[in-house]
């Protein structure tokens, strides 16, 4: 009997063999039997079909690696990964059940029917390869809702703590603008300022790592700005935030051109926050932005120890850079910086279609510059 013949006419049996192994899964106590019964069934009719259709060797490779044909509504391994993280399944449960539904099958397969000819041999590869592409595809779904869950869970939290820290930083400034305060006062009123803006900050960035890491970068909205102007804000901004650092501003040439102005804003202010906050506190951090014909440049340089040759492979991927750190750095991560701010930057920089590099050496201490091409004629977006 061929494969799917028997799939079609055993499904009862198949069924209830797979029901009997996914009920000793713990959260199957609470699911819906009935609904996951016949997401169950409509993987293996899509199975049984599949065996039908006859196949070239290339689709048969592509299969087996989960690169099958995207159908464009949702697959029935699809809906039962979306059912499965609703009942509160894991992604090794989610495995196991395809692992069970394979074997039920291929046991009672063997037990009613003697698999002897070439067929029968190339009925069973074929169905291995279905319920690898079937799992292939539960398993991204799956990914895929964790992962959205995931961002939604910290665009939440970022948005709940972005705004009780404005309330702070408000209440900062009114008690900085009142001269009558003693200087002790407006001290830790400008330390309460900086540190709510600095995290600020750090949520802005962990919001824009966390909705672009895997997606397809940050969206931006060019118009035509002066890089001029927005690197001098930005500039006076890190001097009143650091009174005791000097950082030196060097503008030339025509700084106009289309570009999203409050990104750039960001990622100068990230650049300008790394040197000040990793580099020598001794030397001045130098600033500049120059206009060239093609493009614009915007560089950042302050003295500092090299950078070691492996965080700078990694100096613009946080969650690598984490990964290599030695297990005892990791264990105090806490109360380290988690390292978002390069890679926000080079995120801005690549949706200005720009690259970002970085030279550090003895002699001239971390140089980051920042390439803008100006933006070819037919994505202008003038207002
Ligand atoms: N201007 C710089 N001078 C010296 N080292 C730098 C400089 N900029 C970055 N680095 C090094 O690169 C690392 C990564 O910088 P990045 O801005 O991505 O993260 P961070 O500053 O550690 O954390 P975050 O920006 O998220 O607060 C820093 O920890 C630091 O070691
Ligand atoms: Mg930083």
């Amino acid at each position: 009997m061929k494969l799917s013949d028997f799939i079609r006419s055993n499904l009862e049996c198949i069924l209830q063999e797979w029901e009997d192994f996914a009920s000793t899964l713990e959260p199957m106590a609470d699911a819906n039997k009935k609904e996951l019964r016949d997401h169950a069934a409509a993987v293996l009719k899509v199975v049984a079909t599949d065996l039908d259709t006859p196949q070239a060797e290339h689709e048969s490779i592509a299969k087996s690696k989960g690169q099958g044909p995207q159908a464009t509504d949702d697959t029935a391994a699809e809906i039962h990964a979306a059912d499965r993280v609703a009942s509160g399944f894991t992604g090794e449960q989610v495995m196991a059940e395809y692992r069970a539904l394979r074997s039920s099958v291929l046991r009672l397969w063997a037990r009613q029917a003697e698999i002897a000819t070439a067929g029968d041999i190339q009925d069973m590869i074929r169905f291995n390869e279905s319920i690898d592409q079937a799992q292939t595809e539960s398993m991204a779904r799956y990914a895929k809702m964790l992962r959205e869950a995931q961002n939604l869970f910290l665009a939440i939290l970022g948005h709940d703590v972005r705004t009780p820290l404005g309330a702070i930083s408000m209440g900062a400034q009114v008690l900085l603008q009142d001269q009558t305060l003693p200087a002790k006062v407006l001290k830790v009123a400008l330390r309460i300022f900086n540190s709510s803006k600095r995290m600020d900050a750090i949520v802005r960035d962990l919001l824009d790592f966390s909705t672009t890491h895997l997606g397809d970068g940050i969206p931006v909205d060019p118009h035509t700005v002066d890089l001029a102007e927005i690197g001098q804000g930005v500039v006076e901004e890190a001097r009143t935030f650091h009174p005791d650092r000097r950082i030196d501003l060097m503008v030339e040439g025509d700084l106009t051109g289309a570009w999203d102005g409050a990104r750039m804003s960001q990622a100068f202010s990230n650049l300008i926050s790394n040197a000040v906050q990793h580099g020598w506190p001794e030397a001045p951090v130098k600033v500049a932005l120059r206009g060239l014909p093609a493009e614009v440049i915007y560089e950042v340089r302050n003295k500092s120890d090299p950078i070691s040759p492996a965080k700078l492979r990694t100096l613009f991927d946080p969650v690598k850079r984490f990964a290599i750190r030695p297990a005892s750095e990791r264990a105090s991560a806490r109360t380290q910086n988690l390292g978002l701010g390069l890679y926000v930057v080079k995120q801005i920089v690549a949706a200005h279609e720009g690259e970002v590099s970085v030279i550090s050496n003895e002699y001239d201490g971390v140089v980051i510059s920042a390439r803008l091409p100006r933006v070819v004629p037919h994505r202008r977006n003038d207002d």
